[in-house]
């Protein structure tokens, strides 16, 4: 065993983990494309003021100190990402993406940083799937966004899931809402925990979905965000649960729903599954028509969500959804005597530029047959090929089905097309 270890909160996707990774990803990139949206890679660290003034001072990155931030040349502070959010709009305001049609639809698939708690499936490095929609009030965008979601998990598997749904207002409706919580919620303050006491200051919406348990009782005497809506802001709401209504989409009205970044406004949604630990959340999103604003661009709306690769993996898992294994070479070449190696170094390299897999029966000492064939059989090869050095002189080669046991001469020419024709059938 090594003395070092996987950094707290970090882990290794072992070959084991990886047909769930690779069939999680493509069904989220097959799907992206199948909605008309467009891959965006932004960079794995950013000016750390897009994340500050993006997610905000009062997000939970600010707020729980999340953010892996350095301090580099000359001052410059940088952020690994904790989040895409922000860095796909700065990306879209940069390249001139709001000037031409909107709207624009991206995602983003990679790593993001948090120095959170680790538990279990709350990690300090997890992957995102990401996406976003740029330049577009209607509720449709809000729609199309939760159902790639909430479409993701259906094709993957997933039964039984609903959204948890709540509208967040906007800078008309929601200061007025606020000051009648913090009223409500200041003769309680005692009872607070100290992050509660922090976020009573500085984001007192926060407070509704604290974990502390303790706080049930003040919570559920509280004012409720949805009866304190505008008329834009209850339009908004009342449209987008119309077109869940006409897709069967279901979803629970979930008046404490709030999230942890700054800049939503209107929706916000979660998605929680059994299976994924104490963090049920396998994806959140919802509207932010500020960011940009705050980001030094013009006004232009957006909607989106992310959703943790690992989560996604950990829910498939309890639920006993299993991924088809990856292909693995179907051929193995063994040779026997030093004059055939070279000859098998060849034949494998061929059967590989011809697109077929195979393996060489590796080791620099002379191997017998049977501990070559033994290999060929824990790598559950289909066929191998045996490259005799007697066979060489009368130009071929003995291929063996393992299933059968049959064995056949091929000459050697023959060896890349035969292989191929049997394959294929
Ligand atoms: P978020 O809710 O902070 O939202 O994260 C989105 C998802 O990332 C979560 O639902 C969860 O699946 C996963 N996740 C978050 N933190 C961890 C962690 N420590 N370990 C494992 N998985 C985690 C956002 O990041 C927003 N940018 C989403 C968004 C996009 N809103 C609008 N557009």
């Amino acid at each position: 065993m090594s003395k070092y270890q996987a950094p707290y909160g970090t882990q290794d996707i072992l070959p084991a983990d990886q047909p769930y990774w690779r069939w999680v990803i493509g069904e989220a990139e097959a799907l992206s494309l199948r909605y008309g949206f467009l891959r965006l890679d932004p960079p794995l660290f950013e000016d750390t003021q897009i994340f500050l003034k993006g997610s905000g001072e009062a997000s939970d990155f600010v707020v729980q100190k999340e953010m892996y931030t350095l301090e580099k040349d000359e001052g410059q502070s940088i952020t690994f990402r904790p989040e895409f959010t922000p860095g796909v709009m700065r990306a879209y305001l940069e390249h001139g993406l709001h000037a031409g049609p909107q709207p624009v639809k991206l995602y983003s698939i990679g790593p993001i940083f948090r120095h959170d708690r680790p538990q279990a499936g709350r990690y300090r490095q997890h992957t995102q799937f990401n996406a976003e929609i740029f330049g577009e009030q209607d509720p449709v965008a809000d729609l199309e966004v939760m159902l790639l979601a909430y479409n993701l998990y259906r094709d993957l598997g997933y039964r039984g899931l609903s959204f948890q749904l709540n509208s967040t207002g906007c800078p008309r409706c929601k200061p007025a809402y606020i000051a009648r919580l913090v009223e409500h919620l200041s003769t309680y303050a005692a009872q607070l925990g100290e992050v509660d006491q922090i976020r009573l200051s500085r984001n007192p919406l926060r407070i509704l979905d604290t974990k502390d348990a303790g706080m049930e009782p003040v919570l559920s005497q509280a004012p409720r965000l949805l009866d304190h809506l505008c008329d834009e802001c209850r339009t908004h709401f009342a449209e987008l649960r119309g077109y869940l209504d006409v897709l069967a989409t279901p979803y629970v009205i979930n008046s404490r729903l709030v999230r942890g970044l700054d800049y939503y406004t209107k929706t916000v949604f979660e998605v929680w599954a059994e299976g994924i630990g104490a963090q049920a959340a396998v994806c959140g999103g919802g509207r932010y028509d500020g960011l940009a604003e705050m980001l030094g661009g013009p006004p232009v709306p957006g909607v989106g969500f992310a959703s943790g690769i690992e989560r996604i993996i950990l829910g498939l898992k309890a639920s006993n959804i299993v991924p088809a294994p990856l292909p693995e070479p179907p051929i193995f070449v063994a040779y026997l005597g030093g004059g055939a190696r070279a000859k098998a170094v060849e034949i494998v390299f061929a059967l590989r530029d011809a697109g077929l897999g195979a393996r060489l029966a590796f080791g620099w000492e002379p191997r017998s047959l049977k501990s070559q064939m033994r290999e060929a059989g824990r790598l559950d090869a289909a066929w191998v090929i045996i490259v005799g050095e007697s066979e060489l002189t009368a130009g071929q080669v003995s291929v063996r089905d393992m299933k059968t046991s049959q064995q056949f001469p091929v000459p050697l020419p023959d060896v890349v097309p035969w292989l191929q024709n049997r394959l294929a059938a």
